[in-house]
This record gives structure tokens, C-alpha cells and sequence, in this order.
């Protein structure tokens, strides 16, 4: 059966300093989490109907850096055509970003084959990106304020609001159901909340406060109705 996961990208350097938005890079317990991924992934892959052997194979790949299926799917033209190299392993998983370095990183050691999407990057923060809380309510009180009364509609100056990320998260929804293979979505705190709240039919007014914590792998799993389970995966 297929799989959705959802996963924040690994703790960044920001995150380490309450800093919102920004490009920062992972911090290292954002990095020894994106080494933890390809394990948590391929852990679930029975699931999916692939095979065990073949699960050990890519583990295999990825253990000894050879990057696993997506570095063995495309044909090398310099191959020596009596040793055609490991066999392509045909797996049914992409792996989602945004265009940001934290989530680019946080998949770097997963072997599927990857996309990026500018409609995944983070809530943009406008004026007050690169900011902690405690920042944004001594320099900008009254946005402040603003935003504690109705995170929904808030529109950071410059920036975006809930509502607009949860607009412009259409186009990827719209391609999250259409497609048949397993996907990973790496992704960002409110970008992950809106699609959540999408996919396990929340109410609009809860989105911006979802729980969508860090370090933790999300799995939903289609129903027969067209909803959703939905279930945290706990770091082995
Ligand atoms: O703090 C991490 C972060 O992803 C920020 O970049 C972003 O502005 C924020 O979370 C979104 O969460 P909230 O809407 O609760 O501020």
C-alpha cells in the first residue's frame, strides 16, 4: 500500500538560536538525524512490497556511499559493458524538498531519486526573517500582537501568512494524490503543518498550530474513503 511520509529537516543552525526563516545550514543533531533517515525509511519499505534482499542491497549501498538506486538508475557512459555495476533497484519512493539548504541536506543520504520545489520553502517572514520571537515582539510589537490574534490571517510585512502558504501548497497536494509511488516530503514547520492539516481534514484555524516536531518521521497511510491514517515513527 502507499505511503506519504512527512519529515521536518534535521535541526539547523537557526533552529540552534530560535531564528526564523533564513537558509541556514543543519546543525550537527540536524545532520546525525539525516543520517538516521535512509534507515527509518528503508525500516518501512516492507510495507510497500518491496523486497527484503533488495532492502539490504540499497542499506548496503548507502552504508558504503555508493548513493544506492538513484546513482545506479541513470546508464553510465563510460561503463565497461562486461561489468554493467550493480543492478538498478527499482524503487517506488521520491523524496520532496523545498529549494532551502536545511531540507536539501536533511535528504542527502537517502537513495531515491529527489525533486525540489520552490512551493515547499517556509513561511516567508518578510521583515522579520532571520529574527528570534523575543526580536520580532521588542522591534515589531504591534506585528507582534497581530500575529498571536489570528495566526491564520497574519501576513508578516514583506512576507507571507498561513493562508498564503497553504494557497500556494496547492499545486503540490494536487501532485501528492495524483501520484501512485511512495513520496518523502522534507519539508518545513508551517509548510508540513498545512499539509497535514490538508491531508487529516483539520480545521483551517488549527493549522498554524500543529505539532509537527522535530527529529520525528510522520507516516500517513491512505484509507479505502480517501482519508487518511496518520502515525508518528519513533527514531530506532
Ligand atoms: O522556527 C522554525 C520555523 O520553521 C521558522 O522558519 C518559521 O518562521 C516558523 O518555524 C513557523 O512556525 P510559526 O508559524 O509557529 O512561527
Amino acid at each position: 500500500a502507499r505511503r506519504i511520509w512527512l519529515t521536518r529537516h534535521g535541526q539547523s543552525e537557526y533552529n540552534q538560536v530560535d531564528r526564523i526563516g533564513g537558509d541556514s545550514s543543519l546543525a550537527t543533531p540536524g545532520e546525525v538525524y539525516a543520517r538516521c533517515l535512509p534507515e527509518m525509511l528503508l525500516e518501512r519499505l516492507p510495507l510497500v512490497g518491496l523486497e527484503r534482499a533488495r532492502i539490504e542491497e540499497i542499506v548496503a549501498g548507502v552504508a558504503a556511499g555508493t548513493g544506492g538506486p538513484a546513482a545506479t538508475s541513470a546508464p553510465d557512459p563510460n561503463a565497461d559493458p562486461a561489468d554493467p555495476g550493480p543492478e538498478p533497484v527499482p524503487v517506488p519512493v521520491s523524496v520532496w524538498t523545498s529549494t532551502l539548504r536545511r531540507t536539501i541536506q536533511t535528504a542527502r543520504y537517502l537513495p531515491f531519486p529527489k525533486l525540489r520545489w520552490k512551493a515547499l520553502d517556509e513561511i516567508q517572514a518578510g521583515a522579520c526573517d532571520g529574527l528570534t520571537y523575543e526580536q520580532i515582539a521588542q522591534q515589531y510589537p504591534d506585528e507582534f500582537m497581530a500575529r498571536c490574534k489570528d495566526k491564520l490571517r497574519y501576513r508578516y510585512p514583506a512576507g507571507e501568512s498561513y493562508l498564503d502558504v497553504i494557497q500556494r501548497l496547492e499545486p503540490v497536494i494536487i501532485e501528492m494524490e495524483r501520484e501512485k509511488e511512495c513520496i518523502v516530503v522534507v519539508g518545513h514547520q508551517a509548510v508540513l503543518r498545512a499539509v497535514l492539516g490538508y491531508f487529516m481534514a483539520k480545521p483551517l484555524a488549527s493549522i498554524p498550530t500543529l505539532d509537527i516536531p522535530l527529529h520525528t518521521l510522520m507516516e500517513l497511510r491512505p484509507r479505502p474513503d480517501g482519508t487518511m491514517d496518520y502515525e508518528f515513527i519513533p527514531i530506532p
